[in-house]
């Protein structure tokens, strides 16, 4: 597939770029603090596919703003919306589900607000860093919602269950190093490194082997929807097929050489 071209700056809800073997995703609603309105939900998510069907890309970063990774879902474009609507157009399940669908690893950056389904996003991404200035919110119970991006899932499996009812409960925010003691963001960098930072870890990341990626990410994916028996069969499977893999065979002839392997990404 080709490489998705740039949009032009300004009007388009996300701005794409590679560097490397990096895709970076740029939410780009400023005004509205990111709020994740189906324009903007489509386009990442056709960012999303077309950076994980392109074989020059490793790994992708999502960015937010200074101020705000997203505030949420659009609530001035939910306000009058019917059961009817959502049931028909499939809400959240037809465009903000296809990060799911991503098989590369996905890495959030997070600075300022990330609320209600700016948060379940970053809790979709594989990889959280987050700058000083992030805060994470379930905010919806104020709104008389609920966070419905698979937040009330996510969430208490990636803090458990007493913070995870609490922030949804009573709309409790985290700050960074809170998100951080707790397990909900993967490190914290300063904010004016944050990008720089996140960067250099997804680039890390994408210089190893994809298949090898590919199968970590789904490895670590299923402990979240399986038995530890299953689990730990899935990734023997796994590890198994290894076997057949060129680059687990560069990487480890390569050690044994004491030289840098050289991965094909096969
Ligand atoms: N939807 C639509 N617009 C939003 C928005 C949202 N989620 N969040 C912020 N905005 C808009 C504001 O309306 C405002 O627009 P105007 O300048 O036109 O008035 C602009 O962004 C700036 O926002 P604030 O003036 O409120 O900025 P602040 O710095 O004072 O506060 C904030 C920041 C605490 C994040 C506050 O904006 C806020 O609470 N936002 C809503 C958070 C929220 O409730 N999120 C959950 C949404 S529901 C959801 O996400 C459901 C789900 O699970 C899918």
């Amino acid at each position: 597939m080709d490489t998705p071209t740039p949009p032009a700056a300004g009007a388009a809800p996300v701005l794409v770029e590679r560097a490397g073997r990096v895709g970076l995703v740029t939410l780009n609603r400023p005004k509205a603090l990111n709020a994740l309105d189906d324009a903007l939900m489509d386009a990442l998510g056709a960012a999303l596919l077309a950076f994980d069907a392109d074989e020059g890309i490793g790994a992708i970063v999502i960015a937010g703003g200074p101020k705000a990774f997203a505030a949420g879902a659009d609530i001035a474009a939910m306000v009058d919306w019917t059961i009817a609507d959502v049931e028909r157009d499939r809400f959240i399940t037809r465009n903000w589900e296809t990060i799911r669908r991503v098989r590369k690893p996905v890495l959030a950056a997070v600075s300022g607000w990330a609320m209600g389904g700016g948060c379940e996003l970053a809790l979709a991404c594989d990889i959280v860093v987050a700058g000083r200035s992030a805060r994470f919110g379930l905010p919806e119970i104020r709104l008389a919602m609920l966070p419905g991006a698979g937040g009330t899932q996510r969430l208490p499996r990636a803090i458990g269950k007493a913070k995870a009812m609490d922030m949804c409960l009573s709309g409790r925010v985290l700050d960074a190093d809170e998100a951080d003691r707790y397990g909900l963001v993967s490190r914290v960098v300063d904010d004016d490194r944050l990008l720089e930072e996140t960067l250099a870890l997804a680039t890390a990341i994408a210089g190893y082997s994809l298949p090898a990626l590919r199968a970590i990410k789904e490895s670590v994916d299923r402990a979240y929807e399986s038995t530890l028996a299953e689990g730990v069969l899935f990734e023997r499977r796994q590890l198994y097929a290894r076997f057949a893999s060129e680059d687990a065979h560069e990487g480890m002839r390569a050690f044994l050489d004491k030289r840098t392997p050289s991965f094909g990404h096969r």
